[in-house]
């Protein structure tokens, strides 16, 4: 990006210039996120329409809002943080930035959103501070994780969706303070994008989290009796999952229930393989590396086929020295072959001679030559049947 620097440094009066009425800039936003909740930004259109507008007043708006696309960084990278995922169907609709922050997250990160209106190329820059802090109820122990296979992801963020998803969990796990912990599309689980039919969408993964166990009717899809089913590509049968909101489409079988009371008695440490860097060294190759000999690779790779052509070369050869059609012809050089064809075609000649010495019939008219090349004379063919022109040779240089 050209228009990059804000502040210091030289810069190119060009930048300068164009910065001015290329690159707005929205205020500041202030953001809050909780570890173990769902976090969810909407960049609306509406406002970066807004900027865009302001730059580009002498101009008649466009009839139809105009295609606006984001591009959001933490600052000063290229990307966004490891926890935060950014969506936007089409450039008509509100982009999303969600996720669920981590503990290790826990401060302060900036994020850059570059709005860019697809007609004219202007851009609108935004940046939002994010705080992340601790939840204060700690985290979630009991975590269930449904695969909604009839919502895209984009269409579950908004909150009143997520709270018509809390209410329909809710009527199977009673209890309070139920909290979304992450929404996932499913194609980032390894889900398949869906076919262009209408109604079929990618499916979203969306997980719950509360203080309070869970539920005889949640882990009754867990029962070796409904694992079995679920193999057997059936639903599980349990009453309570028909009073299920009918709005989602749940896969019961890929519902997935986490107890993280009994996951850290169990101590589940992180344990990496001797591939993997610590954050921040260096990989230092090893010095005491042995010579290893490819001489043997080298023969193999070069001789094998080196004698394989030689094989085939030395055949080749046998094949058009000695066994070509008419073995008495060997050793003939080109001028020999062309004595032969001359030859053949001269005792092919004398015969058809001979034939005709032996024949009484006189010659058909069609042969014979209507008039003499040479003298331009023209001959009767009738009257010259004084003699059998068949006896004339037919290769005046041949004689
Ligand atoms: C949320 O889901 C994503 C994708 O499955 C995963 O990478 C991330 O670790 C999850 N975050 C939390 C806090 O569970
Ligand atoms: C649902 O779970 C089954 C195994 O339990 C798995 O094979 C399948 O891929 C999952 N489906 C999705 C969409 O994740």
């Amino acid at each position: 990006m050209w228009t990059e620097e804000s502040g210091g440094g030289v810069q190119n009066p060009l930048v300068l210039l164009f910065s001015g009425f290329l690159d707005a800039i929205l205020p500041v936003l202030q953001l809050r996120a909780v570890v173990g909740e769902i976090f969810l930004h909407e960049l609306e259109r509406e406002g970066f329409e807004d900027a865009f507008s302001s730059s580009t007043k002498n101009y008649e708006p466009p009839p139809i809002p105009p295609p606006i696309t984001f591009h959001a960084k933490l600052l000063d990278h290229p990307d966004l943080p490891r926890w935060l995922r950014y969506i936007q169907r089409t450039p008509f609709q509100t982009g999303y930035l969600y996720g669920s922050a981590t503990s290790k997250d826990i401060g302060k990160q900036t994020v850059e959103v570059t709005a860019y209106e697809r007609y004219s190329y202007e851009t609108v820059r935004q940046t939002m501070i994010i705080s992340i802090v601790p939840s204060p109820d700690g985290e979630m122990p009991y975590q269930a994780d449904f695969l909604v296979k009839n919502w895209n992801v984009e269409e579950v963020l908004p909150t009143d969706i997520q709270d018509l998803f809390r209410q329909a969990v809710d009527s199977m796990w009673e209890q309070e303070g139920l909290t979304v912990v992450n929404i996932t599309s499913a194609l980032d689980r390894g889900g398949r994008v869906p076919l262009p039919i209408e109604n079929r969408k990618e499916g979203v993964y969306i997980k719950m989290g509360s203080k309070d166990p869970f539920t005889d009717c949640l882990t009754a899809a867990k029962s070796p009796d409904n694992l079995y089913r679920c193999k057997l590509e059936q639903q599980p049968v349990i009453t309570c999952y028909d009073s299920f909101s009918p709005q989602f489409t749940i896969d019961w079988c890929n519902l997935t229930l986490i107890d993280l009371t009994k996951i850290n008695t169990t101590e589940t440490m992180l344990v990496y393989g001797d591939g993997v860097l610590e954050d921040g060294s260096e990989f230092n190759p090893p010095e005491d590396a042995s010579d290893r000999s490819f001489f043997d690779d080298f023969l193999l790779t070069l001789l094998l086929p080196f004698l394989l052509g030689l094989l085939l070369c030395l055949l080749l050869a046998y094949i058009m020295c000695c066994r070509w059609e008419g073995v008495h012809k060997r050793d003939m050089k080109t001028s020999d072959i062309q004595m032969v064809h001359h030859h053949t075609i001269h005792d092919n000649t004398e015969e058809l001679r001979e034939m005709a010495e032996t024949r009484d019939v006189p010659r058909p008219l069609s042969t014979l030559p209507m008039f003499n090349v040479r003298t331009g004379e023209m001959i009767n063919p009738l009257q010259g049947s004084r003699y059998d022109s068949a006896q004339v040779p037919l290769i005046l240089a041949q004689q």
